[in-house]
């Protein structure tokens, strides 16, 4: 029997991050250029019904049974024998490859998710709507971090531009006007259940100040909207660099990743800002897509370890 395939892509916070967990709105959009591979193999001659599970760019070589009742990969697996009301499953093999990198606010751990939870329900003849999927996704993002707002989930799910509000249905952003972005990424991890826990630290010291910070950022990420709307690029770019302004206040950014802002801006971008988690992880830069590989070129110079351009889609 072949094996059969999912997919997932990479993700990244165009504006709101932090904010969104709050209870703001953050516009995300999906990254194809990078995604997650989960391939399932049966294994008709097991009679033990062993489930396999490979994933060799972390050196993953187990079986389901033996992973604790906790972990994403159980967690997975229970949610989706449980939506299709399956207790038993057949011997497979399951093989995760990535090229999403880890830890680096693109959204690795949903994406894995995402496209184990796909590859799960196809192999098993009934493949889940992204409802489910997103949902699944969000149940095993809270052992990344404790509390997720589901934003990563939902946009890696739907693999569409989302505006999104914690608790909220999700709306999809009409696109009149084909956007590219450059993303660069630091090369300093950055540990998202860490930094949202030590902000929640500090809003809890002072929580005025910091609500009035999510409240601007509330602003932003509805101007971003409308801009987006209407293809005003120049707006949205500007909307960017504050966004950025607002998560140096939240001590969210590092000297690098305001370096890289800056190195993005001076080559030419519209608007640049640190995207996810922050404390390291990527900047992105709204650009116009012919001063795309010179400002790619400029953040590597910069110190940036990686670059991805990517364009985001007329929807
Ligand atoms: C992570 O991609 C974005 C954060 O706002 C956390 C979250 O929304 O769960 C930092």
């Amino acid at each position: 029997m072949p094996a059969i395939y999912a997919y997932a892509p990479g993700k990244v916070i165009l504006t709101g991050e932090h904010a969104v967990v709050y209870g703001r709105p953050a516009i995300a959009v999906p990254v194809h250029e990078v995604r997650v591979r989960a391939a399932i193999q049966a294994n008709p001659t097991d009679s033990k019904g062993t489930v396999h599970i490979l994933a060799p760019d972390i050196s993953l070589d187990t079986v389901l049974n033996d992973m604790p009742a906790d972990h994403p990969m159980s967690i997975i697996f229970r949610e989706v024998q449980k939506e299709l009301g399956i207790e038993h499953l057949p011997a497979l093999t399951l093989t995760v490859t990535s090229t999403i990198p880890i830890a680096a606010g693109l959204g690795s751990g949903a994406a894995i998710s995402v496209a184990i939870s796909r590859v799960l329900s196809s192999f098993l003849g009934a493949p889940l709507p992204e409802e489910s999927i997103s949902r699944i996704a969000f149940e095993t993002d809270h052992f990344y971090h404790g509390t997720p707002s589901g934003i990563d989930n939902t946009v890696i799910s739907y693999g569409r531009m989302v505006f999104f509000i914690r608790g909220k249905p999700i709306e999809m952003l009409a696109n009149p006007l084909a956007f590219t972005l450059v993303i660069a990424d630091s090369g300093k991890k950055s540990l998202t259940g860490k930094v949202v826990h030590d902000l929640r630290t500090r809003v809890e010291i002072d929580p005025a100040r910091y609500q009035a910070i999510f409240d601007r950022s509330e602003i932003i990420s509805r101007s971003a909207r409308e801009a987006i709307e209407q293809g005003d690029h120049t707006r949205l770019g500007t909307l960017l660099s504050d966004n950025h302004f607002l998560l140096q206040q939240l001590a969210v950014s590092t000297a690098h990743l305001d370096l890289l802002v800056k190195t993005a801006m001076e080559a030419g971008a519209l608007g640049a800002k640190l995207s996810g988690a922050g404390c390291g992880g990527n900047i992105i830069a709204l650009v116009d897509a012919n001063s795309a590989k010179s400002i790619a070129s400029a953040l590597r110079s910069a110190g940036a370890v990686n670059t991805i351009i990517t364009t985001v889609p007329r929807s």
